[in-house]
């Protein structure tokens, strides 16, 4: 049966780099019976001009029916000064949220081509492949209570309070486990059980999973501050982490910098299996709509086509379909082509254009 897929091209460099996934789209159905069924639709500032809301009702609709959605980037400054609740980034919140995307993929993986681009030695990120599995709907940014308080004295205190439960601990270690046995088969669980009650449970609850469900997996535990550290030090010692969504927000950007630029960076967010076996999925690159170089053909697409190849391997299963496109941004790395982004000076710097011819004849 053809699987269904949702392209969001949203704002900004969005609908350009995702011109090139398209295109190889078109190159795998002239080669072989992909047979996708595309849909595609408005999220962020053209959705809020188009359908007068940052993502339509119909849209989340179409998002929760398909297989996977592939999403560009929101926002711009034309929507800036919108209020809050209506900007561009709600829709994407409110697909994150309504599609209950819990587990947030965040790979860290060394192009040798751009080592140089690296804030690290050459020496310890060559050939560096990590994943960093993200806690994304739980946690300190969502706990109850939170607020700012004024107390009878005039002090003012904000509130935020850090929560987890078993559930949500023992879903995203899953997720995290499956990974591992995929990969290297090593899972180090980051948290600060030396400070936080959070920490504890989340300890005691993912070394419990492991002995149940997992115990052919290397499992090792790391305070979150270490993490930090080690990270830089010597990154590649991890296979897959997993950690909660404050960790994992800040441990994933100080990862993803050790291999370079924005526009290289892909990213899932994965939900719950249904009752078809069918796991909900969002896919898009880490980078924003970048209106400083928007409709320039200055955007680099390979964040967005390495979102592609995570589509195919993780909601597909076209593992061999992931990889060629993953040789390929390699391929057409080592052949010297690059935008602006990850230019060497003095070296030609191709367009989005050309990087995708470029890739598709590697
Ligand atoms: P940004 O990621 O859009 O851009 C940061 C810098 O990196 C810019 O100089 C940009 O030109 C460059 N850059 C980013 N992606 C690139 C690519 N593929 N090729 C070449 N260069 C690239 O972040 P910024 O400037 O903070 O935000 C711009 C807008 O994007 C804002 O409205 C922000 O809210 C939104 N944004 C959206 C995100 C999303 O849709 N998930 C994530 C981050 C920001
Ligand atoms: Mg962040």
């Amino acid at each position: 049966s053809n699987k269904k897929l949702l392209i969001l091209p949203g704002d900004g460099i969005g609908p350009e780099v995702m011109g090139e996934v398209h295109r190889v789209i078109g190159w795998m159905d002239k080669r072989r019976a992909v047979g996708f069924e595309l849909e595609e639709g408005l999220v962020g500032g053209a959705a809020i001009d188009g359908e007068g809301a940052p993502v339509s009702d119909a849209t989340v609709e179409k998002a929760m029916a398909a297989d996977a959605v592939l999403l560009g980037a929101v926002g711009g400054p034309k929507w800036d000064d919108l209020p809050f609740q209506q900007k561009p980034e709600r829709g994407l919140l409110r697909l994150r949220k309504d599609m209950a995307l819990f587990a947030n993929l965040r790979p860290a993986l060394c192009f040798d081509a751009l080592v140089e681009a690296s804030s690290l030695k050459p020496e310890v990120v060559s050939g560096l492949d990590i994943m960093i599995v993200r806690e994304l709907t739980g946690g300190v940014y969502f706990g109850e209570p939170r607020g700012i308080e004024t107390l009878p004295d005039g002090t003012r205190r904000g509130i935020n309070t850090q929560v987890y439960t078993t559930p949500e601990i023992h879903r995203v270690a899953r997720v995290a486990f499956d990974l591992a046995r995929k990969r290297q088969n090593r899972l180090c669980s980051v948290e600060k059980a030396n400070v936080m009650e959070s920490g504890v449970l989340w300890r005691e609850e993912v070394t419990k999973l492991h002995a149940a469900e997992f115990s052919d997996v290397e499992l090792s535990h790391m305070y979150a501050d270490n993490c930090a550290m080690q990270l830089v030090r010597a990154p590649k010692q991890f296979d897959v982490i997993v950690t909660d969504n404050l960790f994992g927000d800040m441990l994933s950007d100080a990862a993803a910098m050790l291999t370079g630029s924005l526009g290289m960076l892909p990213s899932a967010s994965l939900g719950d299996v249904d009752a078809s076996g069918r796991r909900a999925a969002l896919y898009e690159p880490v980078h924003g709509s970048a209106p400083d170089i928007t409709g320039q053909g200055k955007a680099n697409p390979l964040a967005t086509l390495l979102s592609f190849a995570m589509m195919l391997r993780y909601s597909f299963d076209l593992g061999d379909d992931a990889d060629l496109i993953e040789q390929a941004v390699q391929d057409v790395l080592a052949a010297g082509h690059r935008t602006g982004d990850i230019a060497v000076p003095g070296a030609a710097v191709v367009s989005t254009a050309q990087m995708g011819d470029a890739l598709l004849a590697a």
